[in-house]
Parts: structure tokens; sequence; C-alpha cells
């Protein structure tokens, strides 16, 4: 039976509760809905609603229900209930009988919805920021094996100058530890407790909502009721957060998926994340990656459907509202889900280092160190820029690396140019120069991946 049968005269038809049951979503409330109601006894029964047995019943065969969620989270989905509030409350009836019927005293769906929905967005945060904590500890492994394996760095996807494969890892250590503080960000703002606030005016019984806040977990009550029931900021910010987070992993698997292709052959990724295909035998296909790539766009779709569900709505609730948790869910699984396989990735990444080193070798990337070996001799670097870029064409004419001009054609080009330029054009010395923070000397490498393990200890997972 629905909650608010009594002023209808006649019954709803099949295809409007197909159209309006929010039940095969909201489900996954079960646990919130069911602690939100306990809290909630407590508070009627601080203002008098129930007696302190009553309250103990209720608050029992709540309990009784929740570990029998736990057991079956999907069994309640044979349930025709309009949704998850009206189940609960269905199921405590069924249980305590007429004495279920008072826990609603002084509640409505509207702050009991955006209460749950809230502590769900709490629990979720903490379990993405245990996926993040692990993905960054395993590119932290990964950038101390090869904090010195040359790799090519790339600006237009052209090969510019030398880096190492753990500075590449490193690059994307900062984007997920960014990724993290966005969401604790996110959490600080949605701490507050919409319980209390009604449909939208407020509650008429003067319960202590500070109490009811803290014994939820939150850190304050919501001030405005108005706001409280019609908020759902923190479910946009965390799908803004999802969305960047994705571009992340996006571009993490579009690097590797070319680091992987057989034109690069970087890397190798592990069997355990790679598929074959049904024609072609030779053939090893980076899908956990394409898939990766491939999710980041229902992730942007989320915060586009959450962002066009709030916009011109009026104060306060409307059932538009409704519509945002298919799509936070959806978004913060497939989160999760990107997270946990990007680990996977990672850990089994094996390097070429042969291949890197030797397309690092080529590609001119170090016309650079010419130019800034010209410097140090005193030629102003503008004028260097030119000189070696016409080094380079001459190498290019040859098909020869800069570094096989003889030191006669060199001398050609600039008259200052000594038999140290080769020392100096070294892939090596290439590298080892970029020794300033943030840069990508092995050294300066092997110093960022130390100090990041000090905030990212194993012990410290999840924190
Ligand atoms: N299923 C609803 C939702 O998710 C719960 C709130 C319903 N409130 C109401 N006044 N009909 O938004």
């Amino acid at each position: 039976m629905a909650l608010w049968g009594g002023r209808f005269q006649g019954a709803a038809s099949e295809q409007f509760n197909a159209f309006n049951n929010s039940l095969p979503i909201d489900y996954r409330l079960a646990q919130q809905d069911i602690e939100g109601s306990i809290a909630w006894s407590v508070a009627l029964q601080t203002v008098g609603v129930l007696t302190q047995t009553e309250q103990q019943t209720i608050a029992d065969a709540l309990t009784q229900l929740s570990s029998k969620v736990n057991q079956d989270p999907s069994a309640l989905l044979q349930s025709d209930a309009e949704d998850i509030h009206s189940w609960v409350e269905m199921k405590l009836i069924e249980a305590v009988g007429d004495l279920g019927k008072k826990l609603h005293t002084g509640r409505s769906r509207n702050d009991q919805v955006a209460t749950d929905l809230k502590l769900w967005c709490k629990q979720t945060i903490e379990h993405i920021l245990s996926s993040i904590e692990i993905a960054i500890q395993a590119l932290l492994v990964v950038a101390e094996r090869e904090y010195a394996t040359v790799l090519p760095g790339y600006t237009h996807l052209q090969r510019a100058q030398p880096v190492t494969f753990g500075h590449w890892c490193m690059a994307y250590v900062e984007m997920l530890e960014r990724d993290a503080s966005r969401l604790k960000d996110c959490q600080k703002r949605l701490n507050t407790c919409p319980l209390g606030c009604g449909a939208l005016a407020g509650t008429a019984y003067l319960m202590d909502r500070t109490a009811l806040a803290q014994s939820l977990g939150f850190d304050s009550p919501a001030l405005n009721s108005l706001d409280a029931v019609s908020d759902r900021d923190h479910v946009i910010e965390m799908a803004s957060a999802a969305s960047i987070g994705m571009a992340h992993l996006s571009r993490m698997a579009e690097d590797l998926i070319f680091y992987n292709s057989g034109e690069a052959g970087f890397i190798e990724m592990s069997d355990t994340v790679t598929s074959g295909s049904s024609l072609m035998p030779q053939k090893k296909n980076p899908d956990a990656c394409e898939l990766i790539r491939g999710k980041s766009a229902r992730v942007f779709g989320a915060l586009t459907t959450l962002l066009t569900m709030m916009k011109g709505l009026p104060l306060a609730y409307n059932k538009d509202m409704q519509e945002d948790k298919e799509a936070i869910f959806d978004a913060m699984d497939t989160w999760i889900a990107c997270l946990d396989m990007t680990t996977l990735v990672i850990e089994g990444i094996k390097v070429h280092a042969s291949k890197t080193k030797l397309a690092a070798q080529q590609g001119y990337s170090n016309a650079t160190e010419l130019a800034d070996y010209l410097v140090a001799k005193g030629v102003p670097f503008r004028e260097a820029h030119h000189i070696v870029g016409q080094a380079v064409l001459q190498a290019i004419e040859h098909s020869l690396p800069l570094e096989s001009l003889s030191l006669n054609e060199f001398k050609a080009l600039h008259p200052a140019i000594e038999d140290d330029v080769y020392q100096s054009l070294s892939l090596e010395a290439s590298l080892n120069i970029r020794n300033n923070l943030g840069g990508a000397a092995p050294a300066q490498v092997k110093q960022a991946v130390a100090a990041k393990w000090q905030s990212h200890l194993p012990s410290k997972k999840g924190d």
C-alpha cells in the first residue's frame, strides 16, 4: 500500500506506478534509510512522541531488518513498494504492528531521502578515497622500479625531450592526489544533516537537531529547511570530481594504449588485463585501458544529467530530483571500477627499457641540449636555437642522429663548439641535467618517489 492513499478515490495506473516507483534504483539506500530511521526514533522519543519502550521496539525491529537486508540486499527488489522509504516503513509495520505507523511523525520523505543520500555519499567517498590510495601505491611501486628507465617525452605527440618511466608514473600520482583532495573538499561541505527539516518548512517537533545530526555522524544540522530538502550540490560535486578523475584515468589509459602499441612497443600489458581477437591470432588488445577511456563518457554524462536536472527547479523538493540517484550511483560505480582496473593494469606493466631508450635516442630529443651547450658558450639562446635547427636539418638529410655530425661539421655551424659537445648530447646528460624540483632527472624522480611514500605508506591505505 502506498504511504499517501487517504486523499485519493481512484488507484494509480500500473503504467504510472512503473514510471514513478524508484525502488529498483533506491533499494541501495536501504541501510542508510534504516540508520536514519533509528536516529529519528530516538529524536521522537526525546520530544515525547514515542515512549522509551516504543523507541526500543522500533529500533530493535529496524536493526533486525538491517541484518536481513545485509544478507541479501537485492531480495527487497521483489517488493512492489514505491520506494525504499515506503519499503522500510512497510517492513517495520509488518514487524511491530501499529506502533510502526508512529515513526513518520514530523518527518517527510523529502528530508529523509536527502539524509539517506548524504549518508551514502559520505560512505562512497571513503570507498573511492581508498581505491585512489591503492592506485597511487601501485604507481609508486612502478615509479620506484623504473625511476631511471628512459622514456621519450612528447609534446604534440612528437618526441620532445627524454623523461623517465618513473617520472611518467609520478605525473599521474599528482593527478590522483588532486582527485582525492577534491573529494575530501566535497566531504566537508556535505556534512550537514537535513533530517528534521520535514517536507520543506521544518518540523513542528522541537527536538535537538544538533544531537540528531551528530548521532548520524554529521558535523551539524543543515540550517535552512527549504535548502536542506532540495540541495543536491554534493551529488553534483561528486560527479564533477568523478569527471575530472575519469579524465585523468582516461589520459593514463590513452598513454598506455600508445606505449603498448606495435609502433611504440614500450610496454607489455599483463595477460590479466588484455584480450585476444576472435579472428587475428597474433593480437593482444588493451581492452581494459580502452574501456576505462570509453567509460569516462558515461561519468561526464552523469554530471551533465545532474546539472541539467537541477537547473531551473523551483524551491523546494520536486520529483525531478528522484533522477539523481541513477546518475550518481552509476557514475560512482564506474569510477570505482575504473580506479581498481587501473591498479590492476599498472601492477602488471612490463617496461621494455631497450625500446624506450632507442626511441628516446631517436627524434632529435637532444636538440635542446645542443642549444643549451651553445648558450653556455656565450651564444644568445635565440641564435643558438636557429643554429641547432640547421644542425638538425643537416642530420635529417643524412638520416643520422645529431651526435653523428663530425666536429668539423659542428664547427662550421658555430666555431664555439668543441669536442665536449658529444658528452652533453648523450641521453644521460640530457636527463641528468634536469635535476631541479619537479624535473625528470632520475635522481630527482627517486627523491620524489621517496617523498610520496611518506604520505602513502601501505599501512595508511584509505587515509
Ligand atoms: N523517491 C523519492 C526521491 O528519490 C523520495 C522522495 C519522495 N518525496 C515525495 N514528496 N514524493 O526523490
